[in-house]
């Protein structure tokens, strides 16, 4: 069993998509493992995108990921990283998100995309401690 980071970023929260998310999540049969509403920092935003530093949208990825209440959640499940992307789908809800896809079905910007979820194991083990210190 692995163990990923979610995150429902401001556009989700703000849309109500909240519920559609976590939805998704547990019919896949992945369980919840730690679910928390926050409001990110520059700091914590800085952190968990700093393999994007000096990338031109850098900026807008920080400004978007502090704007609004993030809901994250660490989700646990065999091949759970693996799982929980293809849940997401592509990166640009449009050209790489299939139809039935989170970001496919509700998303049209690449910005705006609606989720994170952690890209490798590696990813993963840094991006739960980042977020939840305690697990
Ligand atoms: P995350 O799960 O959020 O990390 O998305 P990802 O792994 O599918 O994509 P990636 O890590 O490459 O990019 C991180 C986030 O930056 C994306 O989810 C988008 O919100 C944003 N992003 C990526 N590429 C672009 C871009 O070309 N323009 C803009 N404006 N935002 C981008
Ligand atoms: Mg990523």
């Amino acid at each position: 069993s692995e163990r990923t980071l979610v995150l429902v970023k401001p556009d989700g929260v703000e849309r109500g998509l909240v519920g559609e998310v976590i939805g998704r999540i547990e019919r896949k049969g992945l369980k919840l493992v730690a679910l928390e509403l926050r409001q990110v920092d520059e700091d914590l935003a800085k952190q968990h995108y700093a393999e994007h530093d000096g990338k031109p949208f850098f900026g807008s990825l920080l400004e978007f990921i502090t704007s609004g209440q993030v809901l994250a959640a660490v989700v646990e499940g065999p091949r759970a990283i693996s799982a929980f992307r293809q849940l997401a789908g592509g990166t640009d809800p449009v050209e790489k998100a299939a139809p039935g896809s989170i970001r496919g079905d509700f998303g049209l910007e690449v910005q705006y995309n609606l989720v994170h979820g952690s890209d490798s194991p590696e990813s993963a083990e840094r991006e739960i401690k980042l977020w939840f210190p305690s697990l």
